[in-house]
Protein backbone atom coordinates (compact mmCIF):
# COMPACT_ATOMS: atom_id res chain seq x y z
CA UNK A 1 0.00 0.00 0.00
CA UNK A 2 2.76 2.05 1.22
CA UNK A 3 4.93 1.12 -2.38
CA UNK A 4 1.55 1.88 -4.35
CA UNK A 5 1.50 5.68 -2.61
CA UNK A 6 5.11 6.21 -3.48
CA UNK A 7 4.23 5.45 -7.44
CA UNK A 8 1.62 7.14 -7.52
CA UNK A 9 3.19 10.13 -5.51
CA UNK A 10 5.91 9.46 -8.78
CA UNK A 11 3.77 9.57 -11.27
CA UNK A 12 1.96 12.95 -9.90
CA UNK A 13 5.60 14.73 -9.81
CA UNK A 14 6.26 13.35 -13.56
CA UNK A 15 2.99 14.82 -14.93
CA UNK A 16 3.79 17.95 -13.28
CA UNK A 17 6.84 18.45 -14.51
CA UNK A 18 5.71 17.64 -18.33
CA UNK A 19 2.48 20.46 -17.64
CA UNK A 20 5.42 23.17 -16.76
CA UNK A 21 7.45 22.06 -19.66
CA UNK A 22 4.27 22.53 -21.43
CA UNK A 23 3.30 26.10 -20.15
CA UNK A 24 7.06 27.06 -20.67
CA UNK A 25 6.98 26.43 -24.14
CA UNK A 26 3.57 28.32 -24.84
CA UNK A 27 5.39 30.95 -23.00
CA UNK A 28 7.48 31.09 -25.80
CA UNK A 29 4.65 31.57 -28.64
CA UNK A 30 4.25 35.64 -27.73
CA UNK A 31 7.96 36.48 -27.64
CA UNK A 32 7.17 35.77 -31.35
CA UNK A 33 6.52 38.87 -32.53
CA UNK A 34 9.11 40.40 -31.22
CA UNK A 35 11.26 38.57 -34.13
CA UNK A 36 13.63 41.08 -36.04
CA UNK A 37 13.20 41.74 -39.71
CA UNK A 38 16.10 40.64 -41.87
CA UNK A 39 17.34 41.63 -44.78
CA UNK A 40 16.44 38.93 -46.71
CA UNK A 41 13.16 39.93 -45.39
CA UNK A 42 13.13 43.22 -46.70
CA UNK A 43 14.35 42.08 -49.89
CA UNK A 44 11.60 39.49 -50.61
CA UNK A 45 10.25 40.01 -53.92
CA UNK A 46 6.25 39.90 -53.93
CA UNK A 47 5.19 36.21 -55.80
CA UNK A 48 1.80 37.54 -56.18
CA UNK A 49 0.92 39.77 -58.77
CA UNK A 50 -2.07 42.04 -58.07
CA UNK A 51 -5.07 40.51 -59.52
CA UNK A 52 -8.58 41.73 -59.17
CA UNK A 53 -10.50 38.44 -57.46
CA UNK A 54 -6.96 37.86 -55.06
CA UNK A 55 -7.46 42.42 -54.29
CA UNK A 56 -11.62 41.68 -53.61
CA UNK A 57 -10.67 39.19 -51.24
CA UNK A 58 -8.45 40.81 -49.65
CA UNK A 59 -9.85 44.19 -49.28
CA UNK A 60 -13.21 41.65 -47.75
CA UNK A 61 -10.75 40.37 -44.74
CA UNK A 62 -9.18 44.24 -44.95
CA UNK A 63 -12.67 45.54 -44.00
CA UNK A 64 -13.11 42.83 -41.32
CA UNK A 65 -9.24 42.91 -39.25
CA UNK A 66 -7.67 45.80 -40.71
CA UNK A 67 -10.20 48.78 -41.24
CA UNK A 68 -11.22 49.51 -37.65
CA UNK A 69 -7.15 50.87 -37.51
CA UNK A 70 -6.26 51.50 -41.34
CA UNK A 71 -9.34 53.28 -42.19
CA UNK A 72 -11.69 51.37 -44.91
CA UNK A 73 -9.83 53.72 -47.63
CA UNK A 74 -6.34 53.13 -45.80
CA UNK A 75 -6.24 56.92 -44.47
CA UNK A 76 -5.35 55.80 -41.21
CA UNK A 77 -8.29 56.91 -39.33
CA UNK A 78 -10.61 53.59 -38.46
CA UNK A 79 -12.49 54.14 -34.93
CA UNK A 80 -9.88 51.87 -33.02
CA UNK A 81 -7.16 53.65 -34.47
CA UNK A 82 -8.64 56.89 -32.96
CA UNK A 83 -9.07 55.30 -29.48
CA UNK A 84 -5.55 54.07 -29.18
CA UNK A 85 -4.31 57.14 -30.02
CA UNK A 86 -2.20 55.40 -33.04
CA UNK A 87 -0.39 57.97 -35.38
CA UNK A 88 -1.07 55.75 -38.57
CA UNK A 89 0.46 56.37 -42.23
CA UNK A 90 -1.83 58.10 -44.89
CA UNK A 91 -1.82 55.27 -47.46
CA UNK A 92 -3.78 57.11 -50.32
CA UNK A 93 -1.11 59.15 -49.97
CA UNK A 94 1.85 57.59 -52.49
CA UNK A 95 4.59 58.48 -50.72
CA UNK A 96 3.82 57.42 -46.99
CA UNK A 97 5.02 54.23 -47.18
CA UNK A 98 7.05 54.52 -50.90
CA UNK A 99 10.17 53.87 -49.08
CA UNK A 100 9.27 50.41 -47.32
CA UNK A 101 9.92 47.61 -50.00
CA UNK A 102 6.89 45.19 -50.46
CA UNK A 103 9.12 42.72 -48.05
CA UNK A 104 8.81 44.87 -45.40
CA UNK A 105 5.10 45.68 -45.69
CA UNK A 106 4.72 41.64 -46.20
CA UNK A 107 6.46 41.43 -42.89
CA UNK A 108 4.78 43.26 -40.93
CA UNK A 109 1.37 41.94 -41.59
CA UNK A 110 2.52 38.51 -40.86
CA UNK A 111 4.07 39.24 -37.80
CA UNK A 112 2.50 42.98 -36.65
CA UNK A 113 4.64 46.18 -35.07
CA UNK A 114 4.39 47.93 -32.20
CA UNK A 115 0.76 47.85 -31.73
CA UNK A 116 -0.14 46.02 -34.64
CA UNK A 117 -1.13 42.27 -34.15
CA UNK A 118 0.36 40.16 -37.10
CA UNK A 119 -1.83 38.09 -39.37
CA UNK A 120 0.86 35.25 -39.99
CA UNK A 121 -0.96 32.28 -37.78
CA UNK A 122 -4.61 32.52 -39.09
CA UNK A 123 -4.01 34.05 -42.69
CA UNK A 124 -2.66 32.37 -45.42
CA UNK A 125 0.60 33.84 -46.93
CA UNK A 126 -0.78 34.62 -50.38
CA UNK A 127 -3.66 36.21 -48.55
CA UNK A 128 -0.69 38.45 -46.71
CA UNK A 129 0.94 39.31 -49.99
CA UNK A 130 -2.44 40.03 -51.04
CA UNK A 131 -2.81 42.90 -48.48
CA UNK A 132 0.06 44.39 -49.66
CA UNK A 133 -1.26 44.44 -53.11
CA UNK A 134 -4.35 45.92 -51.61
CA UNK A 135 -2.65 48.64 -49.34
CA UNK A 136 -0.24 49.78 -52.26
CA UNK A 137 -3.65 50.32 -54.43
CA UNK A 138 -4.53 52.81 -51.98
CA UNK A 139 -1.73 54.79 -52.57
CA UNK A 140 -2.00 54.37 -56.57
CA UNK A 141 -5.36 55.53 -56.35
CA UNK A 142 -4.33 59.02 -54.28
CA UNK A 143 -1.56 59.49 -56.83
CA UNK A 144 -3.95 59.20 -59.85
CA UNK A 145 -5.85 61.95 -58.01
CA UNK A 146 -3.10 64.21 -58.10
CA UNK A 147 0.16 64.37 -60.56
CA UNK A 148 3.34 63.35 -58.34
CA UNK A 149 5.64 66.21 -58.21
CA UNK A 150 8.71 63.76 -58.92
CA UNK A 151 7.11 62.74 -62.45
CA UNK A 152 9.31 64.03 -65.38
CA UNK A 153 8.80 66.84 -67.76
CA UNK A 154 7.42 64.99 -71.23
C1 LIG B 1 -4.80 47.78 -33.61
C2 LIG B 1 -4.68 48.57 -34.82
C3 LIG B 1 -4.19 47.88 -36.08
C4 LIG B 1 -4.79 46.84 -36.76
C5 LIG B 1 -6.05 46.08 -36.41
C6 LIG B 1 -3.99 46.64 -37.95
N1 LIG B 1 -2.91 47.49 -37.95
FE1 LIG B 1 -1.51 47.67 -39.44
N2 LIG B 1 -0.49 49.01 -38.31
C7 LIG B 1 -0.88 49.49 -37.09
C8 LIG B 1 0.17 50.32 -36.56
C9 LIG B 1 0.14 51.05 -35.21
C10 LIG B 1 1.20 50.34 -37.53
C11 LIG B 1 2.53 51.08 -37.44
C12 LIG B 1 3.51 50.20 -36.68
C13 LIG B 1 4.82 50.91 -36.45
O1 LIG B 1 5.36 51.50 -37.39
O2 LIG B 1 5.27 50.87 -35.32
C14 LIG B 1 0.75 49.50 -38.62
C15 LIG B 1 1.49 49.28 -39.76
C16 LIG B 1 1.07 48.53 -40.85
C17 LIG B 1 1.81 48.35 -42.09
C18 LIG B 1 3.19 48.92 -42.42
C19 LIG B 1 3.07 50.23 -43.16
C20 LIG B 1 2.78 51.40 -42.25
O3 LIG B 1 1.88 52.18 -42.60
O4 LIG B 1 3.43 51.53 -41.20
C21 LIG B 1 1.04 47.56 -42.89
C22 LIG B 1 1.35 47.10 -44.30
C23 LIG B 1 -0.16 47.23 -42.15
N3 LIG B 1 -0.12 47.85 -40.93
C24 LIG B 1 -1.17 46.43 -42.62
C25 LIG B 1 -2.24 45.98 -41.84
C26 LIG B 1 -3.18 44.97 -42.28
C27 LIG B 1 -3.20 44.33 -43.67
C28 LIG B 1 -4.03 44.75 -41.24
C29 LIG B 1 -5.16 43.75 -41.15
C30 LIG B 1 -4.86 42.39 -41.48
C31 LIG B 1 -3.63 45.63 -40.15
N4 LIG B 1 -2.54 46.35 -40.56
C32 LIG B 1 -4.27 45.71 -38.93
C33 LIG B 1 -2.07 49.22 -36.44
C34 LIG B 1 -3.00 48.26 -36.82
Amino acid sequence: MHRTLLVLGAILVASFEIAYAGANSTQEKPASPEAKMTPEDVAKKNPVPPAPEGLAEARKLFGYNCAMCHGKNGDGKGDLAADMKLELRDWRDASSIEKMTDGELFWIVSNGKGKMPGEGDRTAEKVRWNFVNLVRSFAKKGAGDKPKAETPPS
